[in-house]
């Protein structure tokens, strides 16, 4: 009953606020086609990334985890002129279809992907100079988002704004004792965030069609060391 009023409030708030949009539907259907998990954000989520990229005024994005690019596209477009997106998926086969549905969408001028381990193409982007960007979203692999917020300091600059998607699964974010490498790498990313003092961070849950989770917010403000 919960989760389907969730899902039901999800598509009232769709059907309200968010316009039919051909690129977006292609993207998610040629990423089931394809087999990949239905594990994009929703909607709703999507517009709300696309707002912050413009209330931000940001100019670059990083990405960390692209899937099939349902997120990628949102951030994207989001984008002033000149805007450019670098993301970081490292399953080969999501790499393809997602490369696919940003060129559907007429984003492959601004969006550049890096197929690889994201702790492999991270460093590699670092060495080469990228940065720093001004909107990191962080949404692969959970047990390593420790990792991911360590090189999103590197990749940043005073006013960068870190975002983490799934930061409250469920709640399971609760348990001390957990086993499960997601859990303890979630839960250590909020005591990295709340010990940083380069950060000034929250987190906001949400329930809707993909459940009961959350976003974490850190903004830079200090100088991060190289
Ligand atoms: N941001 C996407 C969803 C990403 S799902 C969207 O909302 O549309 C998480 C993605 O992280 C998956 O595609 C998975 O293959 C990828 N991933 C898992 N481990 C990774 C790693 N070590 N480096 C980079 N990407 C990884
Ligand atoms: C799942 C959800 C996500 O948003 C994600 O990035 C990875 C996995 C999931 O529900 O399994
Ligand atoms: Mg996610």
């Amino acid at each position: 009953m919960t989760q389907e009023l969730w899902t039901a409030v999800d598509r009232y708030i769709d059907a309200h606020l968010l316009s039919e949009d051909v690129a977006l539907d292609a993207a998610l259907a040629a990423s089931d086609a394809a087999g990949l998990p239905s594990i994009s954000i929703t909607p709703n989520q999507g517009k709300l990334l696309e707002l912050l990229v413009r209330i931000h005024g940001a100019r670059s994005i990083l990405e960390m985890g692209t899937l099939g690019a349902y997120s990628t596209i949102w951030l994207a477009r989001a984008l002033p002129a000149g805007g450019e997106l670098i993301t970081l998926e490292a399953n080969p086969r999501y790499a393809e279809v997602a490369v696919a549905n940003i060129a559907s969408a007429g984003l492959a001028e601004i969006v550049q992907l890096r197929q690889g381990a994201a702790l492999d193409t991270l460093p590699e982007l670092h060495a080469e100079g990228a940065g720093p960007f001004d909107l990191i979203f962080i949404d692969a692999d959970k047990q390593n988002y420790p990792g991911y917020l360590e090189w999103s300091l590197r990749l940043s600059r005073p006013g960068t704004l870190i975002i983490g998607d799934n930061v409250v699964r469920g709640g399971a974010i609760l348990d001390p004792n957990s086993s499960d490498g997601i859990v303890q790498g979630g839960r250590r990313f909020y005591e990295m965030l709340a010990a940083e003092p380069r950060v000034s961070a929250t987190a906001i849950q949400t329930v809707g069609a993909k459940g009961h989770d959350g976003f974490a917010l850190a903004l830079v403000s200090g100088r991060p060391s190289t």
